[in-house]
């Protein structure tokens, strides 16, 4: 019903505001109409291979490395985000606290792994897309859709891994078990509250749909 109400709107080109309808649920809007590629992720060869244990070990590993080299790379950008004197207030907290988020987490996964330096990391045609993406949203949009790009990742994965149903005798059980507790709700009434027009929804959900395609496209070529 909320997603047919805002259809609606939009087929009628009207601008309204969100804030003053509770109703409306942008962030869950944005993530029902791109569900189809959440989806399709789940059926990739690399997902259905890795929840029934018989994916190559060598391709798991190819696929931390570029994590690690997403991670690096998506911490810089929020680095140079959060330095931005970005209005409102709230999106500028939101982005330190991503940065400041991503930050220890990359910090956990070099040590992890025996980085003692950042690594200089040679990033595949699909993760080139992604992030040459996010270096899109980074110089020539509103800090307001970087948030947006970064949904997908926070949305998905933790979705992915809920669905998936590797048992813990599983290699890949930690993949699901780290990933099972992601908090994409963080994002809800940032978005909610900003994305206030139809022609800004149009756009978010342009976005997310790209960002989500990009991760779908990060699986199916790992
Ligand atoms: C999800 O994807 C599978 C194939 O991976 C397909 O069979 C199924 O119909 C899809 N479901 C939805 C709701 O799109
Ligand atoms: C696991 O998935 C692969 C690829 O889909 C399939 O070929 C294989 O038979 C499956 N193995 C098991 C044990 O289910
Ligand atoms: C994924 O999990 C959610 C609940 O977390 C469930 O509602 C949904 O049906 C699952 N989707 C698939 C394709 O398994
Ligand atoms: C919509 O959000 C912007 C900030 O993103 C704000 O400046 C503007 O006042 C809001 N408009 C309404 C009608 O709430």
């Amino acid at each position: 019903m909320k997603t047919a109400t805002l259809l609606c709107l939009c087929f009628l080109g009207f601008s309204y505001s969100l804030a003053a309808s509770s109703e409306e649920d942008v962030y869950e809007y944005l993530w029902e109409k791109n569900k189809d590629i959440a989806n399709k992720t789940l059926g990739t060869d690399f997902l259905v291979q890795m929840q029934n244990g018989s994916l190559q070990a060598e391709r798991y590993v190819s696929f931390t490395i570029q994590d690690i080299g997403y991670l690096l790379k998506v911490t810089k950008m929020l680095k140079r985000m959060s330095g931005k004197e970005t209005q409102p207030t709230e999106l500028r907290d939101f982005m330190k606290g991503r940065y400041s988020s991503y930050k220890t987490f990359a910090d956990s996964m070099l040590k992890q792994y025996f980085f003692k330096s950042e690594p200089l990391i040679q990033q595949t045609p699909a993760m080139r897309k992604y992030l040459s993406f996010y270096r899109h949203l980074m110089e020539k949009e509103d800090p307001l859709y970087f948030a947006v790009g970064l949904l997908p990742c926070a949305r998905l994965w933790p979705w992915l891994s809920n669905n998936l149903s590797t048992p813990p005798t599983n290699a890949y059980y930690t993949w699901k078990r780290d990933n099972m507790g992601g908090h994409p709700e963080k994002y809800r009434d940032l978005l909610n509250k900003n994305l206030n027009t139809t022609k800004k929804v149009a756009k978010a959900n342009a976005i997310f749909r790209t960002q989500m395609q990009n991760e779908h496209d990060f699986f199916s070529s790992s």
